[in-house]
């Protein structure tokens, strides 16, 4: 007996330093690192970022509009204090003072996206005067050469398409490749670098598990449904865009965030379940599916999912990155919630609830090369209301970047989020994630002191 009881500890404890060696959370000892000493090879870029319902103002024709005016069942606002993204950031008038200030940055790129329900108000109408503005962002930026990337999907929904079941539904795919069709048609000659859909791992289970984004619902087996046929529209989209012309030449690559889920007690045997699971649903599923085609997902007792499609192995041009953080997973028995998010004694809180850990961005790069296709950093930023940690997580998260690239990762270019503070979805106005501070009473922008390390670094790249 006692020996059984011994054997059973000492397997414990194998499997346990198994998972720590093959996991390891790595940590640097920043002291003795000198983030200034960067490295960069001749054709990385530089640029920064933004999504349409976040600064633009006036998108009332989509699922978030419906999603900012309603409550929930027991009767608060969907949105912090009942925020509304309402006239955000006025960027659809503003948007020519606005190049001016990505101008002042240095870079040579703005990512933008595209709001389908603005193109398109209903199932049968493109809207000319919705054309006509994104054709002239376009030009206005290449007439300033700062080159344009678009983003045909982040997070929004015409209503109509919403009522018909949204990405629910398999069958309804074929809309919206018809609308990127129609975009790619429109904008190729000019726009070279093209992203799919924006993070379809967050759209799912912020939505559909989490039910914090629209439509607000709690079901696992509906996120997974709804995670696959936001990979299965990426696939199609990437096949139809490219059988266009300009489709061969143009790069069309999706939009992965990658959040790493750590265990809290590196000893506990289910805080390492709890991540892998979490992991496996999050961020495995997606990266197996772009590599292999396999969408696969078995939750003993809860799922046991299967998608595959050989196609869809390798469809992509470049992995676009989006890293923030990661997050801490203890185990528990209480409330009916089996895990809740810790933090350690000595993490630099961001303004979001979750750290800064430039370490897991470095961890997110090498994890994703594995996929061989180039790397576009998307998105990186944080949200610092007082400013008080932008220069260090901008420094230290771009020497991050930097020392995989060293290490011979195929990181292509890099775009800060965001441009300016905005509408930060759940979170409302409060998140301020702006390389410039938005006044919105007045639409006043003023660049934050701790944007300044961004400017500095770009400055030095160019030497
Ligand atoms: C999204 C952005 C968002 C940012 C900061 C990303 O998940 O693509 O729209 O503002 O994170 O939370």
């Amino acid at each position: 007996m006692v020996s059984t009881i011994i054997g059973i500890f000492i397997a414990y404890l194998i499997l346990i330093f198994y998972f720590n060696l093959k996991h390891p959370e790595i940590r640097w000892n920043w002291k003795k690192i000198n983030t200034s000493n960067l490295n960069f090879p001749k054709y990385f870029f530089w640029g920064t970022a933004s999504a349409a319902h976040q600064v633009e103002g006036n998108c009332n024709n989509n699922n978030w509009y419906k999603w900012e005016n309603s409550i929930d069942e027991n009767g608060t606002p969907r949105i912090k204090n009942n925020q509304k993204s309402g006239n955000a950031c006025n960027h659809w008038n503003l948007y020519k003072e606005d190049i001016e200030l990505i101008k002042k940055l240095g870079v040579s790129h703005y990512r933008i996206s595209i709001e389908w329900s603005k193109i398109q108000p209903n199932k049968n109408e493109f809207d000319t005067e919705a054309i006509h503005h994104y054709s002239e962002v376009i030009n206005n930026l290449i007439a300033n050469n700062i080159t344009p990337v678009i983003t045909l999907h982040h997070f929004t929904n015409p209503i109509w398409f919403d009522k018909m079941g949204g990405f629910e539904k398999e069958e309804n795919i074929h809309f919206f490749v018809n609308f990127c069709k129609k975009i790619f048609s429109l904008y190729s000659k000019k726009v070279k670098l093209w992203c799919t859909i924006n993070e379809p791992g967050v759209y799912a289970f912020m939505g559909y598990f989490m039910g914090m984004f629209p439509p607000g619902t709690k079901n696992i087996k509906l996120a997974i449904t709804v995670l696959t046929n936001l990979l299965i529209a990426h696939t199609r989209v990437y096949y139809a865009l490219k059988k266009l012309p300009n489709g061969k030449h143009n790069k069309i690559g999706i939009v992965k965030n990658i959040m790493q889920f750590d265990p809290y007690r590196r000893w506990h045997f289910l805080d390492w379940i709890v991540c892998k699971i979490t992991n496996k649903v999050y961020n495995k599923m997606t990266l197996s599916y772009l590599e292999k085609g396999r969408a696969n997902i078995y939750i003993p007792f809860i799922i046991n999912h299967k998608y595959e499609d050989k196609q869809a192995a390798g469809a992509t041009d470049f992995f676009g990155l989006n890293y923030y953080s990661h997050i801490h997973l203890k185990f528990q028995l209480k409330n009916k919630e089996f895990l809740v998010n810790k933090y350690l004694k000595n993490d630099i809180m961001t303004d979001m609830p979750y750290a800064m850990y430039p370490e897991g961005f470095y961890r997110a790069i090498k994890l994703v090369s594995k996929l061989n296709k180039p790397i576009l950093i998307t998105e990186n930023g944080v949200a610092d209301k007082k400013d008080n940690i932008r220069s260090l997580f901008i420094s230290r998260y771009i020497y991050a970047m930097n020392k995989a690239i060293n290490e011979g990762v195929n990181v292509i270019g890099y775009f800060y989020w965001t441009l300016m503070d905005n509408f930060e979805w759940v979170e409302g106005y409060n998140m301020k994630f702006g390389l410039y501070k938005v006044n919105f009473s007045t639409q006043k922008r003023e660049l934050r002191e701790g944007s300044k390390t961004f400017i500095k670094i770009i400055n030095e790249t160019k030497k």
